[in-house]
């Protein structure tokens, strides 16, 4: 098959593609509108037109981590750290309960100061309220993923951020890929919701990587994709890289819609950090979730990852209305469900 239309209607009707069809489809630009229209009707047709809310608690910006990309990482001295109190990050979880949110999402960068006891204290507290609950906290150990799980946690974050072994670890000093993999898997056995994705943009990341990286999370069955184009951030080493292209990262979300037909896609905040209606878009290109910041106050400026981030002058009870209009706006609704995963027999 040759032409750009065929391989999208093949994408649509059989959810395959070899590695080389994935390239001509990212590469070839003549066909977007096609591509972002397939992953839509894809989306509609088995997940529907609810779109599910996150409530996402930041509860720490402490990173024991220094990736090259994040403005969290380590060796910015540059952002004015904080940490949350376990009663303050269940605080946030019950306003977000009475925001409507169905699922809380507990992320933070790899601050060592939470121990296991805290964990499953704040789990615990947390599940009490009748949500699901998503970690998104970094590498583990399988025993904490275990008891993290037994406190109640439903679903787990992890990015595999590139399948790129090599880009992996020149990205993230320190990092091994293998642990990122065992990460995945162990949190795959212990009976999680598995949420990875991949950064779009990282400096030498060629579309090949890309292809394989869509690949890969069909071939470990993940239940969650979170795709996003990396924003240069001025207080890292990679200030003065070119960053992700808009357009280049839907693709990747589309056509990871169009392989993984009923799994959940978030519409990234970092999309509608270069796009003032990235959201949207996204969400008519493929995605059905998307994750809005309950972090209250200051933390969220301070929660620093890459420049630009929306909603850091806003509060909670605003992004919640903004975002239901946005979703209502395009005919969509948002779901009263916790938003599991519902598999579908393809
Ligand atoms: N641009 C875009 N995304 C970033 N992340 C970290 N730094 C950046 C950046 N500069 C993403 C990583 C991480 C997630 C929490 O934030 O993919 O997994
Ligand atoms: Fe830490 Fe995550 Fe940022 Fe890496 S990407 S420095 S692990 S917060
Ligand atoms: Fe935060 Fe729109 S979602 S202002």
């Amino acid at each position: 098959m040759n032409n750009i239309l065929d391989l999208i209607r093949k994408a649509e009707q059989t959810h395959i593609l070899d590695k080389n069809e994935i390239v001509r489809l990212l590469e070839d630009n003549s066909c977007n509108e096609e591509l972002f229209n397939a992953a839509d009707s894809i989306r509609k047709k088995y997940v529907g037109d609810e779109v599910h809310l996150r409530g996402l608690i930041e509860f720490s910006n402490i990173c024991k981590r220094n990736c090259l990309y994040c403005g969290l990482r380590s060796s910015n001295s540059n952002v004015r750290r904080y940490r949350l109190t376990p009663d303050e990050i269940i605080d946030l979880a019950k306003k977000a309960v009475d925001y409507g949110y169905k699922t809380i999402v507990m992320q933070s960068g790899e601050d060592e100061y939470y121990t296991l006891d805290m964990m499953k204290y704040i789990i615990y507290n947390i599940k009490k309220l009748d949500v699901a609950l998503t970690l998104s906290i970094g590498e583990k150990t399988i025993e904490e993923y275990k008891e993290y799980k037994d406190a109640g946690a439903d679903r787990y974050l992890i990015r595999i951020e590139t399948t790129d072994k090599k880009l992996y670890e020149d990205m993230d000093p320190g990092m091994s890929h293998e642990e990122r993999m065992r990460c995945l898997s162990d949190l795959r056995s212990l009976g999680y919701e598995v949420g990875t994705g991949c950064l779009v943009g990282l400096p030498g990341q060629t579309i090949e990587s890309l292809a394989n990286d869509i690949l890969f999370f069909k071939e470990i069955e993940a239940d969650m994709i979170g795709i996003g184009p990396f924003i240069p951030n001025e207080d890292t080493p990679l200030k003065d890289a070119k960053g992700g292209d808009f357009t280049l990262s839907l693709k990747v979300m589309a056509i990871t819609r169009l392989l993984m037909p009923d799994i959940n896609i978030p519409a990234t905040t970092a999309m509608e950090s270069l796009n003032k209606n990235g959201r949207i878009i996204a969400l008519k290109s493929g995605a059905n979730v998307v994750m809005p910041n309950v972090t209250e106050g200051e933390y969220r400026k301070l929660y620093a990852l890459y420049p630009g981030k929306i909603c850091t002058g806003d509060t909670p009870a605003h992004c919640r209305g903004c975002i239901t209009g946005k979703i209502k706006s395009i005919g969509r609704v948002v779901s009263e469900a916790k938003g599991f995963r519902v598999k579908v027999n393809m």
